[in-house]
């Protein structure tokens, strides 16, 4: 038997719905924050994440599904949707008019890593990319989304995190001292760590496995190496912050597993016990070279992204159910085959006029499809019979009141519509 590759899910029953209520959702969300949609495509220029989310980041190095497609181009399965959404606002020169672009998107992401609970190859992440302000207010407003929908959710167990890298100057000062900190204790770091010391040594503030060694806990803080400008700007994220009553924390070791971050960066975990170790809800900052640095002129940027495995996962965790049980409006049964079209001729004008609900497909009796609608809980039951075929009738009964009634087909519409 041919099986789902490794780190993928299928989708069917509860869980869909519950993706399809987050959807909902999230979109409802967006349209209040005044987001547009952006949907960009799942493969890309290999080029682009290697220029854009960084060659020095694990997603990069290890972790992206590459292959030649069948004109010998490099090409790569997003591994996130950042790099993409950035390349859409340079190529369709959404700069032009010089204004705010506020972007959300969602879809499936791919990296190849190690599939454990809360981690896997194939996962959807939901997103959003402001670019065209460096205002602290914006990165308050990014910070603000996934709290407001993690309330709405009521998902009480979260814990938001934040820190700053800094603009290039105070970034380039803390790498230097953290070189300086780090290259005496080189050998008592694990391999990773010394790989990043050379290529990105602000990675090793969130190594798991050297993180209670001496040389990690005193290691200098970026806090002590921002220029003015950069400790302006996140003082002002965290008086916003307050201001919009939000809880968080300013914790220096969150860095970003991703190269492009400048400012002010965050991740929102979930704080549930039991939770398994992938517990970071989501994460993101901001990111004012990346235009730049993928072609574009030199406009800031700033966004997030969360994955919806996780987010689920902790709903679950705190077992919250989400009921978006919309009531079906009607179920049709044809009391045999002889009445079938007449059956399908009732659907097809209901459903066009606005109707939601569904007909037998399986021919059962009466008795069987009376445990249906046990299980739909239509708000109408509509039976035809040969009467109601001869007569061009229908039999509606409604399913609460169990009032029944028989009214001609043309009246059927009329008759919904004036009902409450
Ligand atoms: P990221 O932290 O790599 O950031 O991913 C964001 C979220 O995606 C994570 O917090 C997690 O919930 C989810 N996620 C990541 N990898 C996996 C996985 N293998 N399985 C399940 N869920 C996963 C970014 O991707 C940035 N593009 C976020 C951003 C947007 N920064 C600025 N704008």
């Amino acid at each position: 038997m041919i099986q789902k590759p490794k780190g993928t899910y299928d989708v069917y029953g509860e869980k869909g719905k519950q993706i399809l209520y987050i959807e909902k959702l999230f979109k409802c969300l967006m349209s209040k924050y005044n987001y547009e949609y952006f949907k960009t495509p799942i493969f890309e220029a290999s080029e682009l994440f290697h220029r854009g989310v960084g060659e020095t980041s694990d997603i990069v190095s290890k972790e992206t599904y590459d292959f030649k497609d069948r004109g010998d181009r490099n090409m790569t399965l997003r591994p996130e949707g950042t790099a993409g959404i950035v390349r859409s606002y340079i190529e369709n020169k959404l700069y032009g008019n010089g204004g705010l672009t506020k972007a959300w998107y969602y879809g499936s992401m791919y990296r190849y890593e190690r599939p454990q609970s809360g981690r896997f190859r194939e996962f959807n992440q939901f997103g959003v990319e402001a670019f065209g302000s460096n205002d602290p207010a914006l990165d308050a407003e990014i910070i603000s989304i996934p709290v407001t929908l993690y309330k709405m959710l009521g998902l009480k167990g979260i814990k938001v995190n934040i820190n700053t890298l800094g603009d290039n100057e105070s970034r380039n000062n803390y790498r230097n001292a953290l070189i300086e900190h780090f290259r005496p204790h080189l050998d008592e770091l694990c391999e990773d760590c010394k790989n990043r010391f050379e290529k990105n040594p602000l990675r090793l503030l969130d190594c798991k496995q050297d993180k209670d060694l001496e040389v990690m806990k005193t290691a200098p803080k970026i806090i002590d190496y921002l220029n003015e400008e950069s400790r302006k700007h996140f003082e002002l994220v965290q008086e916003y912050l307050t201001q919009m009553n939000i809880d968080y924390k300013v914790n220096p070791g969150v860095v970003r597993g991703l190269d492009y971050y400048t400012h002010t960066v965050f991740e929102v975990e979930a704080d549930i016990e039991g939770f398994g170790s992938q517990n970071v809800l989501c994460g993101g900052g901001r990111y004012n070279n990346l235009v730049e640095t993928l072609g574009g002129p030199s406009v800031p940027g700033v966004g997030f992204a969360f994955g919806l495995e996780r987010l689920l996962a902790a709903l679950e965790a705190e077992k919250i159910n989400l009921e978006d049980e919309e009531q079906i409006d009607f179920y049709i049964i044809p009391v045999d085959e002889t009445v079938k079209a007449y059956g399908m001729n009732v659907l097809n004008l209901l459903r066009i006029n606005g109707f939601n609900g569904d007909i037998d497909y399986l021919n059962r009796s009466i008795k069987a499809n009376f445990k249906t609608v046990d299980r739909l809980n239509p708000k109408y039951i509509i039976i035809i019979g040969e009467d109601e075929v001869k007569n061009k009738l229908v039999t509606i009964k409604n399913n609460s009141t169990k009032e029944e009634v028989k009214i001609k087909i043309d009246e059927l519409i009329d008759y919904l519509d004036n009902q409450d």
